[in-house]
């Protein structure tokens, strides 16, 4: 048969395969997101994510050496403190928990690079992203709050801040702050398309921050928008973010794709809770293979464009690195 065009010629041979590959990715582009809670000597299972822990402080250290035994370097933490209140206090208290987190880990794990995610949701008696108003939050009123959270965990010893709250104007409010500090350095991570979504179900469990009434959708986006998202990325590209995200990950590859195209930064994407927990609860059936099936996410997410990969399958994922699985 006559045919110029096969393009099997280049399936033929595993090397050959390897050779022409159109995504590679590289271990210095995981970040581990992890739960720290007050108290001590603790390493709690999240029920609805297994395989995965809150720690106390005393022995997030366990993690993060498991975590530099397979070459992760890059964590972010989430705080579930003990006390909550209406104005999120601890989010922004000197001896708050991922305050006390960060100043430890800088101090014993000085080769990590440490990241806080900026939200009021763990820390409000409400479970809501900022400061009330009625049953609404108060956009403007939450900024000052959030600028505070950031610059305290950044005294702390948090090497980049990731806010998540979705509140309009915080990039530019938090890098004020910073700047303001002498932080000028310190880069921020906006969660820029962050969707109201049920994928972030077994999250809430773990962090305690499910919302006491109501919802998220006057804050988080809509699914269903794409046009929206690509205007909340070049918001934040404007109001000085160094690095945007698209999240969750899996069910939304076509705005990492389209907003890699629109900014010219780097582009995280959130493998968020909800994705793991299928995961793994498809797996335990027996169902799915479970490595296959995480290497595959992580490929998806960065052949759309992801430069950066957020996800509870760090670890697998950089021991499937080392053995050639993907990368
Ligand atoms: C805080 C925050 C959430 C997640 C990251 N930061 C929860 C939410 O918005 O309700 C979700 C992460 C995940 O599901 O893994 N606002």
């Amino acid at each position: 048969m006559d045919q110029k065009n096969r393009p099997r010629r280049l399936r033929s041979n595993p090397v050959l395969r390897k050779m022409v590959r159109e995504t590679r990715m590289d271990k210095s582009s995981l970040i581990y997101p992890m739960f720290i809670i007050e108290g001590e000597n603790i390493k709690e299972e999240i029920s609805s994510m297994p395989g995965q822990y809150r720690y106390s402080i005393d022995r997030m250290g366990e993690k993060l050496e498991e975590l530099s035994d397979t070459g992760v370097s890059s964590v972010m933490f989430f705080g579930i403190p003990e006390h909550k209140d209406e104005i999120g206090s601890m989010a922004y208290a000197r001896d708050g928990i991922v305050q006390k987190a960060f100043e430890k880990a800088k101090k014993e794990y000085p080769d990590f690079y440490l990241i806080g995610d900026v939200c009021m949701c763990e820390y409000t008696s409400h479970g809501h992203c900022g400061i009330l108003c009625g049953r609404d939050v108060d956009n403007d009123k939450t900024l000052e709050y959030l600028a505070k959270t950031a610059v305290s965990q950044v005294q702390a010893g948090a090497d980049m801040v990731a806010p998540s709250d979705m509140m309009d104007g915080r990039v530019a409010a938090i890098r004020k702050a910073l700047d303001q500090n002498g932080f000028l350095h310190t880069p921020v991570m906006a969660y820029s398309a962050k969707f109201a979504s049920s994928f972030y179900g077994p999250f809430r469990d773990a962090a305690d921050s499910a919302p006491a009434f109501g919802d998220r959708k006057t804050y988080q986006m809509d699914f269903h928008n794409r046009r929206e998202a690509v205007k909340e990325a070049l918001l934040d590209v404007g109001e000085g973010a160094d690095i945007v995200m698209v999240k969750p990950a899996m069910a939304y590859a076509d705005l990492i794709c389209e907003i890699k195209e629109s900014v010219n930064i780097p582009v995280a994407a959130y493998s968020v809770s909800g994705e793991y927990a299928m995961v793994k609860a498809a797996a335990q059936a027996g169902w799915i293979e479970e490595e296959k099936i995480l290497c595959e996410m992580a490929v998806s997410a960065y052949r759309a464009g992801a430069d950066i990969y957020i996800t509870y399958f760090a670890k697998e994922l950089a021991g499937c690195m080392d053995r050639g699985v993907i990368g």
